[in-house]
Order: structure tokens, then C-alpha cells, then sequence
């Protein structure tokens, strides 16, 4: 589903990632570990294409971002690609149900058909009572998976998450890890997840470190 080749990123005079390789397959869940400033989330911004690498490839899904131009790459990144972030930047002014909705309207996806899947989705993660309500009308483990589900709309590809428990407590952190299995199974869904969590990091079917710019080891 996933493959990164060559990865080479520096910001100045600082080389931050040296020739990182990665591959993910579909239904599987990868999580990447590593001290703080290792490139982890360099390394995932640029496997989503929020951020270019100096050398390297990514392909998903066969394609190859670097052949995209601009509007291309944001289609594909729409379609294709789920993000989740350690703070769900979900908009304040629109209800669950609206924000799972977003990517979905800029996939210029019907209205009807958008909030029919929306809720289809938000109900899978045991929100269906809460679809109306506003992001500070919800708990952090319920905006947690609002943003989840927000990932999924577009049926993506994969979904990157880093540190998407980091803000939750262990009993959240430890019902959503669950969840990304039971997405796994039930959808196929494939996930590249960053994060310092063991819990999460030892339910993945694969853990790979990352120091200072390479990957260690890759189990
Ligand atoms: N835009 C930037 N300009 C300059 N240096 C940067 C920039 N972004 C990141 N860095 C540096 O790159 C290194 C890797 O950063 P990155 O955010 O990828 O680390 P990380 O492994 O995600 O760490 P953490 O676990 O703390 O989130 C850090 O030393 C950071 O200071
Ligand atoms: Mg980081």
C-alpha cells in the first residue's frame, strides 16, 4: 500500500532524515517509535505530501507522488491518504456529524451521501448520540474519534496518525487503539501510526524505530 524509498530531508544544515525505507501492506498496522527529534513526524509529513523530501520516493497505492503536480496531489491527498494529529483540529463552529463530513464535500461527494457515511461511520465508533454535537460539547476521547472518522470518509488508502493518543488518557488511549484494530479488521483498513504509546506500539503488527534519521531496526 505503502512505499518509501531514499527518504533524505535537511532543514538548513541539519540532515534530519537519511535514507528512510519503509513499506506498509495493506491491513497492516505499523507503528513508528523513537526519542523525541528523531524525524518521525518529518518522515510522516512527508509520506503524506504536507512536506517535500530533498531525495527519495513515495509511492501509494502505486502511485508515485512526485509525478503529481500541485492539484493533483491534493485530489490524491483527499482521497487517498487519513490524517490524524495528536490535537484533532476539528472547526469549533461545526457539529460532529459536519466535520466527519469535510473531506468528503471537497471530494465534491453529495450531501446526502456524505452525511449518510458520516454517520454510518461515527455510529461505528460509538457516537451516534453525539453526531449533533459541537467539538466543546464532546469529551477528548469523543473529539479523538470524530477526527477518526473524518480520516476514514474518503476510504483512504492509509491512514497516518501521529501520536493520536498522546492528548487522551490510558483508558481512552486504550479504546482507541482498539479501535484502529477493529478498523483493520472490519474495514481493511491500513494505518502508519507514530508514537511513543507501548500500549499502542505492542498491538501493532509491526514496530519500527527510528534514530536520529534512519531506521534501526525493523522487526
Ligand atoms: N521546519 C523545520 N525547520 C528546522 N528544523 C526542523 C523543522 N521541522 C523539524 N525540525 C527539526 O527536525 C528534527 C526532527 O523533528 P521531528 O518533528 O520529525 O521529530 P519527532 O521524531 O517527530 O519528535 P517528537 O517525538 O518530539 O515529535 C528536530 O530536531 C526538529 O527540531
Ligand atoms: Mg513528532
Amino acid at each position: 500500500m505503502l512505499q518509501a524509498k531514499g527518504i533524505e530531508k535537511s532543514y538548513g544544515q541539519l540532515h534530519i532524515l537519511k535514507g528512510v525505507d519503509m513499506q506498509v501492506h495493506r491491513k497492516e498496522i505499523v507503528s513508528i517509535v523513537g526519542a523525541s527529534g528523531a524525524g518521525k513526524s518529518t518522515f510522516l509529513h512527508i509520506i503524506g505530501s504536507l512536506d517535500q523530501a530533498d531525495k527519495g520516493s513515495v509511492m501509494i497505492k502505486g502511485v508515485d507522488l512526485m509525478s503529481l503536480n500541485e492539484k493533483k496531489l491534493s485530489a490524491f491527498r483527499n482521497q487517498y491518504i487519513g490524517f490524524i494529529f495528536q490535537f484533532h483540529h476539528l472547526l469549533p463552529e461545526f457539529t460532529a456529524l459536519e466535520n466527519v463530513c469535510i473531506p468528503a464535500f471537497i471530494h465534491k461527494t453529495g450531501k446526502k451521501e456524505s452525511e449518510r457515511r458520516a454517520a454510518e461511520l461515527l455510529e461505528l465508533l460509538g457516537l451516534r448520540h453525539r453526531m449533533l454535537h459541537k467539538p466543546a460539547e464532546l469529551s477528548g476521547g469523543e473529539q479523538q474519534r470524530v477526527a477518526v472518522a473524518r480520516s476514514l470518509i474518503n476510504n483512504p488508502a492509509i491512514i497516518l496518525a501521529d501520536e493520536p493518543s498522546g492528548n487522551l488518557d490510558s483508558e481512552n488511549a486504550y479504546a482507541l487503539h482498539r479501535m484502529f484494530t477493529s478498523l483493520r479488521d472490519q474495514l481493511d483498513q491500513t494505518f502508519l501510526i507514530v508514537t511513543h504509546n507501548e500500549d499502542l506500539a505492542s498491538i501493532s503488527d509491526r514496530v519500527v524505530h527510528m534514530k536520529d534519521g534512519n531506521i534501526v531496526d525493523d522487526e
